[in-house]
């Protein structure tokens, strides 16, 4: 079976609800859109995932839970597979943290956190929160996410409020390069779930590594899903040249799109 050259993968974070699964699709097309333009694969990620923070129903972006003292604070990061990466910690007063990390990508620095991020995002423009967060605390379904390619280049992307109701300051698995998520020549990789777990396994590193021995997604998927035990959340987007794959131990919205 011949893949069409673009494809795109989005998802609503593990534990997210099956039937948000509209949200994923929506974002899932608008990236699709944008690379059915020509656009690059690193901005039509970036428009998947912004898609996603606005929701509202997703842990990220406008829908982003409260830490344990009440504060919002949102993690994100994005990866080509032609070197371009950038990742923000413990962003506060934002509503697209993917922006930041994807402005970064343009700079000498790949990873800010806090006031450093806060004053980079004012500085190239980044649009404010205003902060009025939704009345979310708690375990939350978590991150969201996206993985695609043009046929040549592959991205990933993640935004999240981090865990509900953790300690403010908590980092997860979102901006640590092969922990949340990993691209390559071969493919793409995006998880969500538990992320001192996720990032404990590297996981997507290791999944990105079973991608370039030549087996399929949905065994990676898989096997990865075997790495962590029943209480461990895990979710996670797979794209190659031999196909995609996406999935969770938990409900988890999630979209494919394509188009030749
Ligand atoms: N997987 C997101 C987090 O643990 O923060």
């Amino acid at each position: 079976m011949t893949l069409a050259p673009l494809r795109i993968l989005t998802h609503g974070g593990a534990g997210s609800k099956n039937e948000y699964k509209d949200g994923t699709a929506v974002a899932a097309k608008s990236g699709l859109e944008w690379l059915c333009q020509g656009r690059p694969v690193l901005d039509s990620v970036c428009q998947a995932v912004q898609v996603l923070e606005e929701d509202g129903r997703f842990n990220a972006g406008v829908g982003s839970h409260k830490r344990a003292d009440g504060s919002i604070q949102m993690d994100a990061c994005i990866m080509t597979s032609t070197n371009f990466f950038g990742a923000v910690a413990v962003v506060e007063g934002f509503r697209n943290p993917i922006h930041i990390a994807k402005a970064l990508c343009e700079t000498d620095t790949r990873f800010l956190a806090g006031r450093g991020a806060r004053e980079f995002a004012l500085e190239k423009r980044c649009a404010p929160f205003p902060l009025n967060p939704p009345e979310k605390s708690g375990k939350a379904c978590d991150t969201v996410g996206c993985v695609a390619t043009d046929g040549k280049t592959f991205a990933a992307g993640l935004s999240t409020g981090g865990t509900g109701g953790a300690p403010s300051g908590r980092v997860g698995d979102v901006p640590l390069m092969g922990c949340g998520l990993f691209a390559g020549p071969e493919g793409a990789v995006a998880a969500t779930g538990k992320g001192e777990a996720i990032a404990m396994n590297i996981t997507a590193y290791r999944a990105y590594q079973m991608i370039e021995q030549g087996i399929h997604p949905e065994s990676v998927l898989s096997t990865v899903i075997d790495w962590f035990t029943e209480d461990e959340d895990i979710g996670l987007l797979v794209v190659s040249k031999l196909g995609h794959a996406g999935g969770s131990n938990r409900s988890m919205a999630w979209a494919f799109d394509s188009s030749s």
